[in-house]
């Protein structure tokens, strides 16, 4: 392959060996090799159907691009640094198969709106890809969440205990934060749908070119309006990182509550032999080695979204160099969130929940106290008072070392004359995750309706 700098006439002297190395991408941008090859032939058969091209050169390119993508697809393709990225190495290539009609691929068009339609169209496809990932985790949790709409466990705030839900209910939160995560990138993803090709360089080009028709032929929803921010823009790709920052903070929190929950002194569940690993030197070890890396992993995800927010914010119009620096984080938000879902929608199914232990934890801390002032309040004492009240039933309990549901009738009586025998319905757990019946509540009758909401919802789309 020839080697000769696509861009060669002006320059006198050659490039330094390193500065070649230190400026080239086509180390991780051939990544983008099928998406340079659908944008270039859409270009050539918009050139061909306004004239500029003729149907001999157009078919001569067409087939010579799909020559080389089977070529780079069996391995077969040398990509060359000296050619600096994936768009002269194909172009170059391009004319070497076919020789003069290749040169003139790049009529009417330039590198810098090329690669701004070849990482949209490759987003776009990454983004179904990841909605997948989303939705298939969605199921897992749908189908757990069913599994276990029965089951008490003790809810938290501050990590305290502070009354009963269920399990069911817990991750139908999980379910939802999900969703919100899936309708973010649907939305970046219908804003991104954009087509840039056609801004060429920075103002636009000479030629008559018919953008809509290479906007039709390549699945874009419109060309973009204006060519300097078509080409120097890379917001849509700030938005998709901050929605996938968002979907790794989720994964982070789930996975901290997993780890937590696997621990011996939760011991709410237990994850799948396969999810952990164990320990060189302690023979007793299990650990959540999964759950652990993808809540590290949401670090570098976040930086992502601070190195392309801080490449963007100091360019002036239009395009800058700047830009090639927007690929690496990219493609690493993808991998790793992609991984991430992966593993999560495979690690959820396999887990096994110790509802014994669940329930007993509940049990403790005094869950029900709530409870306990709402049937006051029931029977007609103000709830300032009724919380007085049971704050101190539940300081003579600390002291007693019980819980409410081991004191008498009669001592409970002692703080509110108010309470009759009724109250040790009142205290149990049932009772209380069943009192909570409205719609998003944790009630197991109202778990089982928004799981069934939900899957509506989700067959819907
Ligand atoms: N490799 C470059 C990038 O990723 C392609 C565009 C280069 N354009 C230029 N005028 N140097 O941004």
């Amino acid at each position: 392959m020839s080697d000769k700098k696509l861009w060669s006439g002006r320059f006198s002297q050659p490039t330094d060996a390193f500065v070649e190395a230190f400026t080239a991408s086509v180390e991780f941008d051939r990544r983008l090799y099928r998406y340079d090859i659908a944008g270039s032939i859409a270009h050539a058969r918009m050139l061909a159907r306004a004239g500029i091209l003729s149907e001999q050169e157009r078919d001569a390119i067409v087939n010579g691009l799909t020559k080389i993508q089977q070529r780079i697809e069996a391995d077969g393709f040398e990509w060359s640094v000296k050619l600096e990225d994936v768009h002269m190495n194909i172009e170059s290539a391009l004319t070497d198969e076919i020789g003069y009609a290749g040169k003139k691929l790049h009529t009417g068009r330039s590198r810098n709106d090329q690669v701004a339609t070849d990482i949209r169209l490759w987003l776009r496809d990454e983004i179904v890809e990841i909605r997948q990932g989303v939705l298939k985790l969605q199921h897992a949790l749908l189908d757990i969440a069913l599994k276990e709409a029965d089951t008490i466990m003790p809810g938290f705030t501050h990590l305290q205990t502070a009354q009963p839900i269920t399990f069911g209910h817990h991750m139908m939160a999980w379910f939802e934060m999900l969703e919100r995560d899936r309708e973010r990138l649907a939305d970046c993803s219908r804003r991104m749908n954009v087509m840039p090709l056609g801004a060429a360089a920075l103002a636009g080009t000479s030629y008559p070119i018919d953008r809509h028709y290479s906007a039709r032929l390549l699945g874009f929803e419109r060309p973009s309006e204006n060519s300097l921010d078509s080409v120097s823009d890379r917001d849509f790709a700030i938005e998709f990182s901050a929605a996938a920052a968002l979907i790794m903070m989720h994964l982070s929190r789930m996975s901290e509550e997993l780890i937590i929950w696997s621990s011996a002194q939760f011991a709410f569940i237990e994850l799948s032999d396969s999810f952990c690993t164990g320990s060189s030197i302690m023979p007793q070890k299990k650990n959540p080695d999964v759950p652990e890396l993808i809540r590290g992993k949401s670090g570098r995800i976040f930086g992502h979204l601070i190195s392309l927010l801080t490449l963007m914010k100091g360019q002036p119009l239009a395009y800058n160099k700047d830009n090639q620096e927007d690929k690496e984080p990219l493609f690493d938000s993808v991998d790793n969130v992609k991984g991430s879902l992966r593993i999560f929608a495979d690690m959820i199914p396999a887990i096994s929940c110790r509802r014994d232990n669940m329930r007993t934890a509940a049990t403790k801390g005094f869950a029900t106290a709530t409870d306990l002032a709402d049937y006051l309040v029931r029977q007609g004492t103000p709830f300032r008072d009724a919380h007085e009240i049971v704050g101190r039933a539940v300081s003579h309990c600390v002291e007693k070392a019980c819980e409410l549901s081991d004191l008498s009738l009669q001592e409970l009586q002692a703080f509110s004359p108010e309470i009759g025998k009724e109250v040790f319905e009142i205290l149990t757990l049932e009772g209380s995750v069943a009192a909570r019946n409205h719609v998003g509540g944790t009630a197991p009758d109202q778990v089982r309706a928004a799981i069934e909401r939900a899957r509506v919802r989700l067959s819907e789309q």
